[in-house]
């Protein structure tokens, strides 16, 4: 696949992972996958079957699901120019809807259930193991975001990013999205914070695909950043590695 272009980005939940990555392919007219939004849908299944996503028994028939159902995102470009004539300023960015079965599922995978949920759908190996199969073959041209993206579904990804951003900072862009997108006024700021490192700890900790950085990923900490210095930088990286890739094929054709 040497005359692709991937772009992984991993890092913890909130770190600003999909909104850059978004607006990174949006720029270079790249695909954006969302792999979280695919351990979300899994779990957004198993719950609808009644299955129950810690039980050994329950593993099988998921496992099944995500082997058998047909997973779709679609990335719909709101047609504005980013980051544009907001007040306050909001990046509009393209939106991705999600088709479980051909069921649209977009809202319903952001629920605080899911959430609640994910981390026994996405520590079963057999669900890891069906997924890498979905992912890699989306790689195209690609920005893809996750947890596991630059070690174990796309290590020859042509630029490795590794987000992260301090705990607090990431609640309260957490907190803040919840309530602007999801009208969830009652959210508690350490409820936000408590949910995001419970599931770190998971995705840190779990044996299978832990969340971790590549040896040649860039680590970038966004605490200070703004969105658009975030997409910028990486945008940057991007060009120049593209740059030295084509002198590279040039050298060797
Ligand atoms: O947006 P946020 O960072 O909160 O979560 P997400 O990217 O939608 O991912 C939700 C969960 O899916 C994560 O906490 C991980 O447990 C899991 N996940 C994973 O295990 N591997 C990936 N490549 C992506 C997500
Ligand atoms: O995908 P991930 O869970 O890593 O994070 P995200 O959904 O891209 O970002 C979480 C929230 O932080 C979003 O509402 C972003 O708009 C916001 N954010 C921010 O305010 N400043 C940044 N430099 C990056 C993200």
């Amino acid at each position: 696949k040497r005359n692709l272009f991937q772009i992984a980005i991993d890092g913890p939940a909130a770190s600003g992972k999909s909104t850059t990555a978004r607006l990174v392919a949006q720029q270079l007219n790249f695909e954006y996958i969302d792999s979280g939004a695919m351990y979300r849908t899994i779990t957004f299944a198993a719950l609808k079957e009644n299955l129950n996503p810690t039980s050994l028994i329950d593993s099988y028939k998921i496992i099944n699901i995500a082997k058998t159902s047909k997973i779709q995102l679609i990335t719909i470009d709101n047609g504005t120019p980013p980051l544009a004539h907001t007040s306050p300023p909001q990046p509009l960015l393209p939106k991705t809807r999600v088709l479980f079965n051909e069921e649209d599922i977009t809202e319903k995978i952001m629920l605080p259930e899911i959430t609640r949920n994910i981390t026994g759908i996405a520590s079963n190996p057999g669900v890891r193991e069906a997924l890498v199969v979905k992912q890699r073959a989306m790689a195209e041209c690609v920005v893809m975001d996750g947890r596991d993206i630059g070690t174990v579904i796309l290590p020859n990804a042509h630029l490795k990013l590794f987000i992260i951003a301090d705990p607090k900072i990431r609640a309260e862009r957490r907190l803040k999205e919840l309530k602007r997108i999801k009208k969830m006024e009652n959210l508690e700021m350490s409820e936000v914070l408590a949910d995001l490192l419970r599931r770190d700890k998971n995705d840190t900790e779990r044996k299978i695909s832990p969340l971790k950085m590549a040896d040649d990923a860039i680590l970038l900490d966004t605490s200070g950043l703004s969105i658009e210095e975030q997409v910028e930088r990486i945008i940057k990286l991007a060009l120049e590695k593209m740059r030295k890739n084509i002198e590279y094929l040039n050298e060797n054709i």
